[in-house]
């Protein structure tokens, strides 16, 4: 059944895999970016985190595996505090998925194996295949693939480190209908293996498609019951930049 977070006050007291306590971020301009944010992301499941554009997301994703450090508060994986983990080991735990694909330069069978180096022929087709690319695409230059086919690249070569948790920040946002629906059943099969999957979208219809759980955040803060609420009855998703 769909929680919507800040509705469910049992949110914060269950065991979470990626726990973010009492975040705050402040920017290099001193600008607080969050503040206060508290979200547990468990396995298995598929957490959407939504909100107004500018109200934080992708920072939070950012701090959920290192690239960035809460300025207050902890996240925490398997209740280790990221800043005591070795960051190589991090982030092959917790994988992260950008809104614009970042290919290597090389051919998409190089940027797998940066992953995985010792993934054989098989393994490699296998995980293209979960992206809906064919074996064909192993040979393929990877910085001259589409837009979307560089993104499904790059989900593969996440999947290849074996992540807990995925964070995917708009990972469907260059794909077309056919292969958004591909990756959103993706996403629904890797929580079914016990991945926890965070997943950042503006298209609430997608949320509501995809989601376990809902997080909103607006302001860099949860959002209170009444602005989730609000936020979700949209008609009309905002539009991201
Ligand atoms: N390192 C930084 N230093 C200063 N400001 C930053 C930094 N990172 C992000 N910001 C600002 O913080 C706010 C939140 O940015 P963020 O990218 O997390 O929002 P978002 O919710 O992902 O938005 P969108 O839906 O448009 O992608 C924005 O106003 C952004 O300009
Ligand atoms: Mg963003």
């Amino acid at each position: 059944m769909l929680a919507i977070m800040g509705l469910d006050p049992r949110a914060n007291h269950e065991p979470a895999l990626l726990d973010f306590d009492t975040v705050s971020f402040v920017g290099l301009d001193g600008a607080t970016i969050l503040e206060g944010v508290t979200l547990g992301i468990l396995e298995g499941q598929v957490s959407v985190v939504a909100g107004p554009s500018g109200a934080g997301k992708s920072t939070l994703l950012r701090l959920g595996n290192r690239l960035e450090v809460p300025t207050a508060g902890a996240v925490r994986f398997r209740g280790e505090d990221l800043g005591l983990s070795d960051p190589r080991v991090l982030r092959r735990n917790v994988g992260m998925v950008f809104q614009k694909p970042i290919p290597f330069a090389g051919t998409v069978r190089s940027n797998l194996k940066v992953a995985d180096p010792v993934a054989n022929e098989s393994e490699l087709g296998n995980v293209l295949q979960r992206v809906g690319l064919d074996s064909s695409f192993l040979d393929r230059v990877a910085d001259v693939l589409s837009g979307g086919e560089a993104q499904r690249m790059c989900i593969a070569r996440t999947l290849l480190t074996k992540p807990a948790v995925i964070l995917m920040d708009e990972p469907t946002s260059a794909l077309d209908p056919k292969n958004r629906l591909g990756i959103e059943a993706l996403a629904r099969e890797l929580a079914n293996e016990g991945i926890g999957v965070v997943w950042v979208t503006h298209d609430l219809d997608q949320a509501h498609r995809i989601a376990d759980r809902i997080h909103v955040l607006v302001d860099g803060r949860n959002a209170t019951a009444s602005e989730t609420s609000l936020y979700l009855a949209q008609d009309t998703p905002e539009v991201g930049t």
